[in-house]
Order: structure tokens, then sequence, then C-alpha cells
């Protein structure tokens, strides 16, 4: 709003970039993703192996930070990469991941 009271001569495509610009935050669009990919074996305690649970926003912040996440999740080999065992992310998801960790990690 501070925009348009300085300048009214904000074109109609200025306004449509703006509603554009989303933050990327844990609970609405990173949890979902390993809820649906991850916990199976990353649950609290973890199972099958795995050496940490990813239940809470401050457990996936950590592996971000610590336990190189992205690289995993990123990764083109079968023997590194997660979901373990399993087929990689759709890319649409890992640039999720990517965008959140590059907007600060934001919780909600
Ligand atoms: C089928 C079980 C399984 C699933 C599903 C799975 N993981 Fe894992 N994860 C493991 C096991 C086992 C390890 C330890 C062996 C290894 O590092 O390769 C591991 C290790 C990791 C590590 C490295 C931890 C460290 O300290 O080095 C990260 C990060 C990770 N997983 C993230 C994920 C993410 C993110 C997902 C979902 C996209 C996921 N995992 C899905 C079993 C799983």
């Amino acid at each position: 709003m501070m925009l348009l009271i300085g300048c009214t001569a904000v074109s109609e495509e200025d306004l449509v970039d703006v509603t554009l610009i989303e933050v990327v935050t844990f609970n609405e669009d990173v949890k979902p993703i390993i809820d649906n990919n991850c916990i199976i074996c990353h649950s609290n305690p973890p199972q099958n192996g795995a050496p940490m649970p990813l239940v809470s926003y401050d457990n996936v912040k950590e592996a971000v930070q610590n336990r190189n996440l992205i690289g995993r999740i990123s990764s083109e080999d079968p023997a590194f990469s997660m979901p373990f065992g399993g087929p990689r992310l759709p890319q649409n998801l890992i640039d999720m991941v990517i965008q959140w960790n590059e907007d600060g990690l934001i919780e909600e």
C-alpha cells in the first residue's frame, strides 16, 4: 500500500508481479513433503537405520544446516540420495526445499 500512495503510475503488470512473491515456510510447504516422503523412516524414534528424526521444525532445520539434507535429496546417486532406496523426489519439491533454505528457513 505504501507503494501505491507514493506512486499513482504503478502499472497493472507490476501489481501482478507483487502477488507472485511468496515466501516458502516450513509449516505450509516443507512439512508436507517431509511427512509424505521421509518420516516413514525418520520418525521419532527413527526406523530402518535412519540416524535422526525429521518430525519437527528443529529436526529438519538442523538436518539442512548440519546433515546435508539438500545435498541428499538433490543427489542423482542412488547410493547417497534420499529418500533411501526410493525414487528421487519430483524436482519441484526439491526446489521448494532449496527455496525454503534461501528464504531463511522460516517456520510459519
Ligand atoms: C526407507 C527409509 C528412509 C527414508 C524414506 C528416508 N531416509 Fe533418510 N536416511 C535413511 C537411512 C537408513 C540413513 C542413514 C544411511 C545414509 O546416510 O545413507 C538416512 C540418512 C539421511 C540423512 C543423513 C543424516 C546424517 O547425519 O548423515 C539425511 C539428511 C536424510 N536421511 C534425509 C532424508 C530425507 C529429507 C528424506 C525424505 C525426502 C529421507 N531421508 C527419507 C533412511 C531413510
